[in-house]
């Protein structure tokens, strides 16, 4: 009632949600880590369980310390988990990806008044190479669902949200195979690659962070239901003369 400026307009508001809209889509944004995330239609709609891989990134930056921390937010739909991340964090460089061009819309809404820099494209193809082996902290919701069971989600995920935005191919895994292939060329030494899967896809990612180099650790979170493998990258060279 509060985000609906009339009477008719709360009706056609309320017609689209008996319709199956998620409220967000309905409403235009969503609540994530306590922001309101602008979340067009279309959009992947962040979830509550995300939060836990923003928790976690947030903790990396501080241990890290860095003076202005690097973070590359891959697959990054709306942008939420950029954004609460820059919140959470003074002097972010934050730069972030995805190939839906409705989601780098989107995420260019949330994120660049803020300073964070939206690029659309694969993966890690549109990092401005200058990137490589600079990112402290490499972050990735990226789709994690199995295509067969993308038609047991809920009508709000399967009808409203993009394929792109769920499907992980056979088992889940396909995105976070390329993304965690990927990251050792783009983490600074010392830095963290996080990506949140589910517990039952949590070893067999955990074994792929370690077969590209990274040592890979399970984070869980009861309260949230969320479930974050983090890999630590190559150790900082010792004796390189700086
Ligand atoms: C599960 S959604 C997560 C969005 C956002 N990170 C969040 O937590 O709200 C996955 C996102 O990955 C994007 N995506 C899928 N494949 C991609 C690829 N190969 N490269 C970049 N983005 C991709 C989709 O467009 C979608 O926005």
């Amino acid at each position: 009632m509060a985000a609906a400026p009339t009477a008719a307009d709360l009706t056609a508001m309320v017609d689209r949600r008996a319709a199956g809209l998620p409220l967000e889509h309905v409403l235009g944004w969503a609540e994530f880590c306590g922001l309101r995330v602008a979340v067009d239609p279309g959009v992947f709609v962040p979830r509550r369980r995300t939060e836990f891989l923003v928790r976690r990134a947030a903790d990396l930056v501080a241990v890290l310390a860095r003076p202005r921390a690097v973070v590359v937010d891959l697959c990054c739909g709306s942008g939420a988990v950029g954004a609460a991340l820059m919140s959470a964090v003074d002097r972010l460089e934050l730069i972030a990806v995805d190939i839906d061009p409705a989601a780098v819309r989107c995420a260019r809404r949330n994120l660049t008044a803020a300073g964070g820099r939206v690029y659309p494209g694969d993966l890690y193809d549109p990092l401005p190479p200058e990137l490589r082996g600079r990112v402290d902290i490499l972050v990735a919701n990226a789709p994690y669902v199995p295509t067969e069971a993308i038609g047991f989600m809920p009508p709000e995920a399967r009808d409203h949200e993009p394929r792109v935005a769920l499907d992980g191919g056979a088992d889940g895994l396909d995105i976070q195979r390329r993304v965690a292939a990927g990251a050792s060329r783009w983490l600074a030494a010392g830095g963290y690659l996080l990506v949140e899967t589910s517990e039952r896809q949590a070893p067999q990612l955990a074994e792929t962070f370690a077969r590209h180099g990274l040592i890979p650790q399970v984070a869980s979170s009861v309260e949230l239901t969320a479930t974050v493998v983090i890999g630590t990258g190559p150790a900082p060279q010792r004796g390189t003369g700086g």
